[in-house]
């Protein structure tokens, strides 16, 4: 059965004995049906040649950063964006060490630092290599960015030492990544995402709005599908095209946001509040244009309803998870939030300053929920939607245990 057929894997191999098996982890993933690049490093072709990687991945092997750039084939940033998925099998300690400190000094290292899809190492090294306090640093620095790493076996070593770090055997490391691409977490679950700004009019012309871009929402969305979730996605005004294979609801006001989502969390399993709704809008909106004749203006405010408190407040509530934007105090507010909405989770993002989740194509947030707080450090909002997306899952299945499917 080819579990994997469409799926572009980035295979990077490194200088180390295992890079033998690197071959046999080609061939295993091109039989599950997936189209296979490889990006050898120097030291890895002088244990594995990349004619051999070649003929079985039918493809141009690559190995020189500058190479690779004048050639006309893929530089570092096509193989970058081609990739769903890279995995550097072997990892050795040196290029483990590259990656944990952004450096880019090859191809491969690059390449890695170009691209923002999944990461996954399997480390194959001398098991004191792989025990020394700097590799164990640098591994853990890398599980904390997210990646993923598979291994390493114990057992004898080609160096003749006993213990960890050994390589996983090719069929090991393409049942990791089987599950990895095809993780159908949330398969059958419908969940509702609320994206972008709200728009409250103060006139006909004028209103009150904010930065939110919807990117974040839109991302989230699509990761949520491809989590195998049926998605409909409520949205304020924004520039962006609806993700495909959504059901999608276009809304300005977040009076009609409330309505839209009141209308469709009645059936859903998870509510996930992305949008930046306005607190307040002008109690009664001009019919004509307000003309310029005063030297003041006074626009009276209402309150609006509190969506994320009104589905919590739901008899069968679904599972809840608000996002918190705040210019300060960010951990604190949205503790309070939390608890105050009486909902399961909340992501918070920073929304001042240089590292502003507004309009940025990247972010990172801070999960608080009843049990305590975690983070998920900067990256792409592709990869955070991921990301967010596992550990609304895992949350989710904890709570309703018996929805478990
Ligand atoms: C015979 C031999 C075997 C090696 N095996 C490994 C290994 O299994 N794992 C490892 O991390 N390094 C191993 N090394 C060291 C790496 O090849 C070396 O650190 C190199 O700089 C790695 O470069 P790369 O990370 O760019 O591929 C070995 C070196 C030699 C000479």
């Amino acid at each position: 059965m080819h579990k994997l057929a469409g799926k572009k894997i980035l295979l990077g191999i490194t200088g180390g004995i295992a890079a033998y098996k690197s071959a046999l982890l080609c061939r295993e993933l091109k039989r599950l049906g997936a189209d296979v690049r490889v990006i050898m490093t120097v030291a890895a072709t002088h244990f594995i040649t990349p004619l051999t990687l070649q003929a079985l991945s039918g493809h141009t092997v690559h190995c020189d950063l500058f190479e690779a750039e004048s050639d006309h084939g893929m530089g570092h940033i096509e193989l970058a964006r081609w990739a769903d998925l890279v995995i550097i099998a072997p990892a050795s300690a040196n290029t483990i060490a590259k990656l944990a400190h952004g450096q880019a000094d090859d191809l491969l290292t690059t390449t890695v630092l170009a691209c923002d899809k999944p990461l996954s190492l399997a480390p194959a090294m001398n098991s004191l290599m792989w025990q020394h306090l700097a590799t164990q640093a640098n591994i853990q620095l890398l599980i904390s960015r997210g990646v993923t790493v598979l291994g390493p076996a114990e057992g004898e070593q080609a160096c003749g030492e006993q213990g960890p770090g050994r390589m996983l055997e090719a069929e090991q490391i393409a049942e990791h990544l089987q599950q990895q691409l095809n993780q159908e977490l949330l398969a059958g679950k419908k969940v509702v995402v609320t994206a972008g700004p709200t728009w409250e009019a103060i006139d006909p012309v004028r209103g009150l709005t904010n930065h939110s871009s919807g990117k974040m929402g839109y991302e989230l969305a699509s990761a949520l599908r491809d989590a195998g979730a049926s998605i409909t996605l409520i949205s304020g005004p924004t520039a962006l095209s609806p993700p495909a294979g959504v059901d999608y609801i276009n809304i300005t006001s977040a009076k009609e946001m409330t309505d839209a989502v009141m209308a469709n969390v009645p059936s859903c399993d998870i509510f996930i509040g992305v949008a930046a709704v306005a607190d307040y809008r002008p109690v009664s909106p001009a019919q004509q244009k307000i003309k310029k004749d005063a030297d003041s203006l006074s626009i009276e405010l209402v309150r609006n309803p509190d969506i994320l408190a009104m589905v919590a407040a739901l008899d069968d509530a679904p599972f809840t998870v608000g996002f918190a934007a705040e210019t300060e105090k960010v951990v604190e507010n949205a503790q309070k939030k939390l608890t105050a909405k009486g909902i399961h989770m909340i992501a918070a993002n920073p929304v001042s300053g240089k590292n502003s989740a507004f309009n940025a194509d990247s972010n990172e947030l801070t999960l608080i929920d009843r049990d305590g707080i975690s983070h998920l450090s900067r990256c792409s909002k592709p990869l955070l939607a991921q990301k967010l997306t596992k550990e609304i899952a895992q949350r989710y299945y904890e709570t309703y245990p018996a929805k478990d499917s």
